[in-house]
């Protein structure tokens, strides 16, 4: 009987193997394009109750060890780090060990805005962003500092007096001087570069600057102090200028001249952010290779900061829900539009990789976005590379597979 069992058992297991691989497609992209591939997997790195993905049971039905999944940092390690927006709580979760699986660097989604960080003039709450930086310091993962003066997500404490009156220019810059040094003084050990100043660009073509309270009050003159401060605080640090819709030429025309003046007035900047909120159907090819070769002629480093690829047609404003938004499957042509989006992204990214040293996607998996709430609320996307079981989509292997 034992003589039995020893001869079936390699028949057994094999049936066990070829019956799991056929129900799992997964596990099909895994071995018919990446059992070659050869790569180390993290290092264990202490972490409470953390899993990892694809997880160990999925791979073992495929006949692929964990040593050989080729990760998205492993795959662009020489070129860009790879990082992703996260909350504190995400941490905590099973996206935790599945982030440093993929990941080598890290941006607070929220926690480390002024208005999370102290939404009471005086009164800091470091909580998120605290266990954010103690994640990244645990585990070796570089941190963006995102972001220090922006228009939305600041309190309105910053603006106005006692008497609810507009503040003056000297104090604005007073409070804002005061709120990012002691900011960036708190986490200059870890934070290696922030987006000191963000979205200043007016969408309006006939404006340079947009209309914010910053700006009513203080003209243009809080960028660069803004920078300046940010230095003061730590002179180590990467200072860059964050903004969105850089694929429109307009817009890029004033972010660039913007950026110039900047240099010629000596002020520390050492790099631009690129957000790259695009979609299946924005940027196109050209448009893109026009925006990379554009700011790459600043000498500057560029950061993609906030990439997301959104399966709906790109709308740039928010809008109530329409009958036509009940399409919200991740339909096959849904699937295939955003595989080949992100493929020619990534084949550009390559081709302008000595000035691009960062690529950071806004948010781990499908499982949350910000786009399920923009430009239409509670209509769903699936604008990354991994699906709401932190499963790679077929996107996926295509930004991975390259050369
Ligand atoms: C902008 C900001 C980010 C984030 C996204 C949308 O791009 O820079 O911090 O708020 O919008 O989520």
């Amino acid at each position: 009987m034992k003589c039995l069992f020893t001869i079936l058992s390699p028949v057994i297991t094999a049936f066990i193997i070829t019956v799991a691989l056929l129900h799992s497609p997964v596990n099909k992209n895994l071995l018919s394009q990446h059992s070659s591939t050869l790569i180390d997997m993290p290092e264990k790195t202490g972490e409470p109750d953390l899993l990892t993905y694809p997880s160990p049971a999925l791979l073992n039905h495929a006949g692929v060890s964990t040593s050989q999944v080729l990760t998205l940092k492993e795959a662009y390690r020489g070129y860009f780090d790879i990082g992703v927006a996260v909350s504190g709580r995400a941490l905590k979760t099973d996206e935790g060990a599945f982030i440093l699986q993929q990941f080598n660097s890290l941006t607070a989604e929220n926690a480390m805005k002024p208005g999370v960080l102290q939404p009471k003039q005086g009164v800091y709450n470091w909580r998120e962003a605290d266990s954010i930086a103690a994640f990244a310091r645990r585990n070796g993962l570089k941190l963006r500092g995102h972001t220090l003066c922006w228009h939305q997500q600041v309190p309105a404490w910053f603006f106005y007096d006692a008497n609810n009156n507009l503040v003056n220019k000297e104090e604005l810059l007073r409070r804002l001087q005061e709120h990012i040094t002691t900011v960036v003084t708190r986490y200059k050990d870890v934070v290696y570069a922030w987006d000191v100043v963000n979205e200043v660009i007016s969408d309006n073509p006939a404006e340079v600057y947009r209309n914010s309270l910053w700006y009513q009050i203080a003209g243009e003159d809080f960028i660069s102090k803004a920078f300046e401060y940010a230095h003061a605080a730590d002179e180590r640090a990467l200072l860059f200028y964050n903004d969105y819709n850089e694929i429109s030429a307009t817009k890029r025309a004033k972010i660039i001249t913007m950026i110039k003046n900047l240099q010629q007035k000596g002020v520390p900047i050492h790099g631009v952010g690129l957000q790259a909120h695009w979609s299946v159907t924005e940027p196109v090819e050209e448009q893109l290779d026009a925006t990379l070769e554009d700011f790459s002629k600043l000498g500057l480093k560029m950061h993609i900061t906030e990439l997301d690829v959104s399966v709906h047609k790109k709308e740039h404003n928010a809008r109530q829900r329409l009958p036509t938004d009940s399409d919200t499957l991740y339909t096959t042509e849904k699937e295939t539009a955003q595989t080949v989006a992100y493929k020619m992204f990534f084949r550009l990214f390559r081709k302008y990789r000595k000035y691009i040293s960062s690529v950071t996607f806004w948010n781990i998996s499908d499982r949350h976005s910000w786009l399920d709430y923009f430009p239409v609320n509670k209509r769903k996307d699936y604008p990354l590379l991994f699906d709401k079981n932190l499963q790679p989509k077929q996107a996926y292997w295509e930004v991975v597979k390259f050369q």
